[in-house]
């Protein structure tokens, strides 16, 4: 990683929706932290001496993005990617910080997994912020030690990847939780409805052979989850939300002034079932690609507020999972090299306008999660993404940084990207040709 005293960023757009920033601007970087932002008809302020100038005429310059939903899979699976290969991916995004999801081997449940993995990431290419398990083992049957996790460092506790099955469970992790100003993330699966589903329930998966997952699966773990949070009056966060309905529910239960918020990831709002065609096991998630309705519901719910965050669900694995019969190949794509354009398609197609998806990817997260960055406050550390909205290019298996390259988009023609990545005041990623 190259270290850099100063910077200046030249005449970009700054997009700051925290501070309702949108205008044509330079951003100076000193000490690590933003030193001033002054816009063309005001006054310079005085440079340092030593100072790297680069001139971002039409990209735009935004608070580092944010990905609540990753897995990093260290310790355990690190030959599908680890917290260097998994963060360096991230900062080639333009993400400067992700949180990683606890299905690793060991479980993030105790103080010191949680304390592994940020010893780990002292010197990755963005901020890692762990999620600690619901329930030990990710068992589902006893909750894990939430309190040492949160002094450790956890900044949520979810079951990700499996369902909390016993309400009473839930319940109480909400509740114990909440003692500890914990965020509760919800994979929200009836695991009764969706076992051994591998696709979306419905025409697609009737033709092709294969047994579906019901989107009711995803609705009634949504609906019990958004009732104990009402019940409790604790706040809970709904994971990768795919459907139509469960869209519907969130809506309710936000007109009811219930303390949630939701996530999707790119691919619900870019592919449909039918991207499993050829029994393409890189189109294979938990929960799955769903019709053009439900698409069109998330689509929706980004515009009005529904859905909060954009998250990717990052989930490298290699070819020894995805190069298998269809029902055998695990569930997860990566997502954090694609998620700039495909969010950016929202935004050229006039859905969300940029402000909007600067909140996002980066504002609604680091409140949510409540960690510093998502704005660009002067003073505060230098963790800036910038983003040509109008590079196009194809994505290339031989050009995804990712250990993993279980991606159903390579091959496809993608516009817009990360350009720039900084850190902290370090720059994690360059690819701005001078
Ligand atoms: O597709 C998925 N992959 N969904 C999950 O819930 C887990 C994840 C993984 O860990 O691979
Ligand atoms: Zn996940």
């Amino acid at each position: 990683m190259i270290r850099t005293q100063a910077i200046l960023l030249k005449n970009g757009r700054i997009i700051d929706p925290a501070n309702r920033v949108d205008k044509k601007a330079s951003l100076l970087v000193e000490k690590g932290k933003i030193q001033a932002i002054f816009s063309p008809r005001q006054k310079t302020p005085s440079l340092p001496k030593k100072l790297q100038s680069i001139d971002l005429q039409g990209k735009w310059i935004v608070p580092g993005l944010i990905d609540m939903h990753v897995h990093l899979r260290e310790p355990g699976e690190e030959y599908k990617e680890t917290i260097e290969t998994g963060t360096k991916a991230a900062a080639a995004g333009g993400f400067t910080a992700v949180a990683c999801m606890p299905n690793t081997t060991p479980v993030n449940d105790c103080q010191s997994v949680t304390r592994l993995i940020l010893e780990k990431a002292e010197n990755a290419y963005a901020r890692v912020y762990p999620v600690g398990a619901i329930s030990k083992g990710l068992q589902g049957e006893s909750l894990a030690e939430f309190g040492e996790m949160k002094q450790a460092g956890a900044v949520a506790v979810t079951d990700d990847g499996k369902p909390v099955t016993d309400s009473q469970l839930m319940r109480r992790a909400l509740e114990y939780a909440s003692n500890y100003n914990l965020m509760v993330i919800s994979h929200s699966e009836d695991y009764s409805l969706s076992r051994n589903g591998a696709i979306n329930e419905g025409f697609v998966s009737t033709s092709m052979g294969l047994k579906g997952i019901p989107h009711i699966a995803e609705e009634i773990m949504v609906y019990r989850d958004l009732a104990l949070a009402e019940y409790t009056g604790c706040t809970l966060h709904l994971a990768h939300i795919s459907t139509k309905e469960s869209i519907n529910l969130i809506r309710l239960a936000k007109q009811k002034g219930s303390p949630v918020t939701a996530e999707t990831g790119p691919h619900y709002f870019s592919l449909t079932e039918k991207a499993v065609k050829d029994y393409n096991t890189n189109a294979k998630m938990n929960p799955p690609l769903r019709t053009q309705k439900d698409l069109e519901a998330v689509i929706k719910a980004i515009s009005d507020g529904t859905i909060d965050v954009i998250a990717t669900d990052h989930a490298p694995h290699s070819i020894l999972e995805k190069d298998l019969e269809f029902d055998q190949a695990a569930n997860g794509i990566i997502g954090l090299e694609t998620a700039v354009p495909l969010a950016l398609a929202l935004f050229r197609k006039g859905y969300i306008n940029a402000a909007r998806l600067v909140e996002l990817l980066s504002t609604n997260p680091a409140k949510i999660l409540g960690v510093k960055g998502g704005s660009l406050e002067i003073g505060s550390d230098a963790d800036i993404a910038v983003i040509d909205p109008e590079h196009s290019f194809v994505l290339h298996e031989k050009d995804i940084v990712s250990k993993s390259k279980n991606s159903p988009f390579i091959g496809v023609k993608l516009q817009g990207k990360a350009l720039l990545t900084i850190c902290g005041g370090r720059i994690t990623y360059n690819a701005i040709s001078d």
